[in-house]
């Protein structure tokens, strides 16, 4: 995969299923100039979702692939491929995309697939984190974002961001929590990856050219901590 010259705005798609709150963060910091990176399109399973209609704000393409028109994981896979392509991204964003992705997809876009996880991974993948969290009275919570590979939620974590649960928390005062992170976390390291500076080696996730040995741990909002 060549290396982003820095002087280039990356090529981005990003798959969104739901709220678009952290396609709407990546998006305003693209804005701003902080994320040299272009949003070309906006990809969803499901039509009328808020993220389609961030990325028409955003002046980026809003497609549906609906999952109805493609009975076999495979044959929706393949569609799903067909649209990302076409924007010839160097990078594949999955904000809150909650369907699973097969192998042959997830290999296609390996080193250039990012997702992120509402908890401290490898704690809690998969679905409920909050509630979970709460469940098992833990003390802190948080968020990730992890290069896709095969095993779902299992990918090398790039960088996290831990909150605090305070007493009284329920599962939206907690979602809420670990949200406001994520709008910082995400753009994070999508910056990293557009300059260049991150990338996956293997199974290793490679900053500044050394390999980490743990995820990067970004301070919280001090109101968060
Ligand atoms: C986010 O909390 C994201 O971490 C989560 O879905 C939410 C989407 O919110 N993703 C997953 O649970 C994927 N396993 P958004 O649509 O407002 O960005």
């Amino acid at each position: 995969m060549p290396v982003p010259n820095p002087q280039d705005k990356l090529a981005v798609v990003v798959l969104a299923s739901g709220e678009g709150t952290n396609l709407q963060a990546i998006l305003d910091c693209a804005a701003t100039g902080e994320l040299p990176v272009k949003v070309h399109a906006v990809i969803s399973d499901r039509s009328g979702t808020p993220a389609l209609q961030c990325a028409r704000r955003a002046d980026a393409a809003a497609q549906i692939c609906a999952a109805a028109d493609y009975p076999e994981r495979e044959h929706y896979d393949a569609a799903l491929s067909r649209h990302i392509d076409q924007y010839k991204p160097g990078l594949v964003v999955l904000a809150g995309f909650m369907r699973i992705l097969g192998g042959h997809f997830v290999d296609h876009y390996r080193g250039r697939l990012l997702n992120i996880h509402p908890s401290l991974l490898p704690k809690y993948r998969g679905l409920h984190t909050h509630r979970r969290v709460l469940a098992a009275g833990d003390r802190e919570h948080g968020c990730s974002v992890h290069f896709v590979t095969r095993t779902l939620d299992s990918g090398p974590v790039i960088a996290q961001i831990k909150v605090k649960v305070m007493p009284g928390d329920s599962e939206d005062t907690l979602r809420a929590r670990v949200l406001r992170q994520e709008h910082r976390l995400y753009p994070e390291v999508i910056g990293w990856f557009a300059r260049g500076r991150l990338r996956l080696d293997d199974s290793h996730v490679v900053l500044d050219g050394k390999r980490l040995q743990s995820p990067v741990m970004l301070p919280a909002q001090e109101q968060d901590q």
